[in-house]
């Protein structure tokens, strides 16, 4: 059998983004010793695409907000299909988090009064969002990789983990492997948090790089922890599409935030045709009474205007985005166009500086004179494992999930904004709850030596085979087939047939053979992504298929609307089963008290949620 080396840690964080760093940084505070397991380099997260902004309920730019009003449209966005203990703790912890990230660093603009300054993003009822330009993530990650270095952490970059081993109910360690060497490794940990993001490369159209697929989910799955909620995956209304090289680029909901405008190819501002009734009174239905709010909003002012509808929440949009193309009025390349160019071109190239370079550099266009293309790509799963809303704790005892990884925070849709300030909520809750359990354990478990060889074998079984096919070329055949089948847009039979396609697929990615050596081989690595791409995207359909309704960023087109008294307030879980097969049943959260209940809207709840 092949050579491992062998770490203790008392807690191991899988994954380096925001909600990874941050479960990394209190877990170390906490005087336990720390792994911090990455699979590419340590900066290199999909946290950097959230550029827009983190919200969190500071007031700065609009003193009529607070925490309750957050709760509110975190709910109301999620389509009360949220955990409304995570909606809550989320939505008074934020702005603690974010005023933390500052005293680590991180640069936030300022309001003329010299405060953190705070955008517009879709859903939410005031300026929310902490920002820097249009790069957020990257200078959260920034923040937060500073102090995380200075913490004493090991950190492994360009480690895979590819199987989590458990003695009972408990987790005991996991087996990665390095990339950069092609040795593989053993770590025993005392408790694991999973921070690996999420789920979104098996789209062809996405915004995410190539790490996204799904590894976390599946570790978890495999573990026989339970999933929530798969079938809501978050279609962010504005990737680039053009040209085709960068199709899925994510174009920043501020662009809208900051008065950017969807056209159609007559011209026509089309988002005011698709105001859902559940937010008629909160935006406007003329292009006036819109502009009078961003003038408002230019000026500093409080806005006592209706918002644009530019500004609904991502899935409206996306969905409104497609209906155009369907009824023939796409742009150019099949999607919408976004306008800022009435505004001042030193506003844009101050406020969106990544997006004015972005589009320059990459598709010729200055978005200061000219409108951008724009189109739906696969950006966030609100789906993932089921948490323990206050210590993240997974249903598998010592494994934790934090971040894009854990679910419940988002319900059917997520704010924007909503990510990076969920990332250091409950990447904090994670650390620190792993940390705890991790001191209530005198010693590591010895892994059995048999699993370990069996986990190695499994590793290496690819790179034993030979003439099959290549597994990118099945990576590519499952992206198209999700897109197709899976996407934006989903009807019975689609999945069915998605459902069937994904079990050919793993009958041929069980026969692939990437050839080649341990030393760098993406084929390799790909092979090995395939099973959780697989498994990932089979929940995905699974759970789509059983929702006979249209929620948030989940649509069929058989359910065209939300079926409240079949489906009220229930989620999809997922687990396997004692024979290994995947199962669902659906299961609501404790119900909202009193209290909580006064703070939503009354004609929403009236639906039967
Ligand atoms: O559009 C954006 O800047 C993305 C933000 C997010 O996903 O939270």
């Amino acid at each position: 059998m092949k050579e491992y080396d062998t770490h203790e840690h008392d807690v191991i964080v899988i994954g380096a983004g925001g909600a990874g760093l941050r479960a990394a940084i209190e877990a170390s505070s906490m005087g336990v010793s720390v792994a911090l397991i990455c699979k590419s380099m340590l900066g290199k997260a999909h946290t950097v695409m959230a550029e827009g902004g983190a919200a969190a309920a500071l007031g700065n730019k609009d003193a009529r907000d607070s925490w309750k009003t957050h709760f509110r449209d975190t709910m109301k966005g999620g389509k009360y299909l949220n955990d409304w203990r995570m909606a809550q703790i989320h939505a008074k912890e934020a702005p603690d988090r974010i005023r933390e990230l500052e005293t680590w660093g991180a640069v936030f603009d300022r309001t003329k009064k010299g405060r953190i300054n705070q955008r517009n993003f879709g859903g939410h009822t005031y300026p929310r969002l902490a920002h820097i330009g249009d790069a957020t993530g990257l200078e959260i990650i920034r923040t937060l990789q500073e102090k995380g270095v200075h913490m004493g952490m090991d950190v492994f970059m360009e480690f895979t983990v590819c199987e989590l081993f458990k003695e009972g109910d408990r987790v005991i360690g996991c087996l990665a492997y390095d990339r950069q060497r092609g040795r593989v490794h053993l770590f025993k940990a005392k408790s694991i948090v999973l921070a690996t993001g999420g789920i979104t490369r098996c789209w062809s159209v996405c915004s995410g790089s190539w790490e996204y697929t799904g590894d976390g989910h599946a570790l978890a799955y495999w573990a026989g922890a339970e999933m929530g909620d798969m079938e809501f995956v978050q279609f962010h209304p504005t990737g680039m599409i053009w040209p085709p090289s960068v199709k899925g680029i994510l174009v920043t909901e501020g662009v809208r935030g900051e008065g950017g405008m969807l056209q159609n190819s007559e011209g026509k501002r089309f988002m005011f045709n698709y105001v859902p009734e559940m937010y008629e009174e909160e935006f406007a239905d003329t292009e006036e009474e819109a502009l009078a709010w961003v003038q408002e909003v230019i000026s500093d002012q409080q806005a006592t205007k209706r918002r644009p509808p530019e500004l609904l929440t991502r899935d409206v949009v996306a969905k409104a985005i497609n209906s155009e193309k369907a009824a023939g009025r796409a742009s150019e390349h099949g999607g919408a166009y976004l306008d800022i160019s009435w505004r001042p071109p030193d506003q844009i190239k101050r406020k969106l500086p990544g997006m004015y370079h972005q589009f320059k550099e990459l598709a010729g266009v200055d978005i200061t004179k000219q409108p951008m293309e724009v189109g739906p790509t696969a950006h966030y799963v609100m789906g993932g494992v089921k948490v323990d809303p206050e210590t993240q704790e997974s249903t598998v005892k010592g494994l934790f999930a934090a971040g894009e990884a854990a679910t419940g925070l988002h319900g059917a849709n997520r704010l924007g904004g909503n990510s990076l300030s969920d990332l250091v909520t409950f990447g904090r809750r994670a650390g620190l709850h792993a940390a705890k359990s991790a001191t209530t354990i005198d010693s590591w478990t010895e892994i059995a030596a048999e699993d370990v060889d069996s986990a190695i074998a499994k590793m290496m079984a690819p790179l034993s085979r030979s003439g099959g096919e290549n597994p990118a070329v099945i990576v590519n055949d499952l992206r198209d087939m999700m897109q197709e089948k899976v996407g934006i847009i989903r009807n019975q039979e689609s999945l069915e047939e998605a459902l069937n396609d994904l079990e050919a697929l793993r009958a041929r990615s069980a026969n692939s053979s990437p050839g080649g050596g341990v030393i760098y081989n993406p084929g390799w690595h790909q092979a090995l992504e395939l099973e959780a791409m697989i498994d990932v995207s089979k929940m995905c359909a699974l759970a789509a298929l059983e929702r006979e309704e249209s929620r948030g960023g989940h649509t069929r087109e058989d359910y065209p609307v939300p079926d409240h008294e079949k489906w009220g307030s229930l989620n999809s879980v997922i687990s396997r089963n004692e024979q290994g097969e995947m199962q669902i049943e659906h299961r609501s959260y404790p119900p909202i008290p009193e209290d909580l209940i006064e703070l939503l809207d009354a004609d929403d709840l009236e639906g039967g949620h």
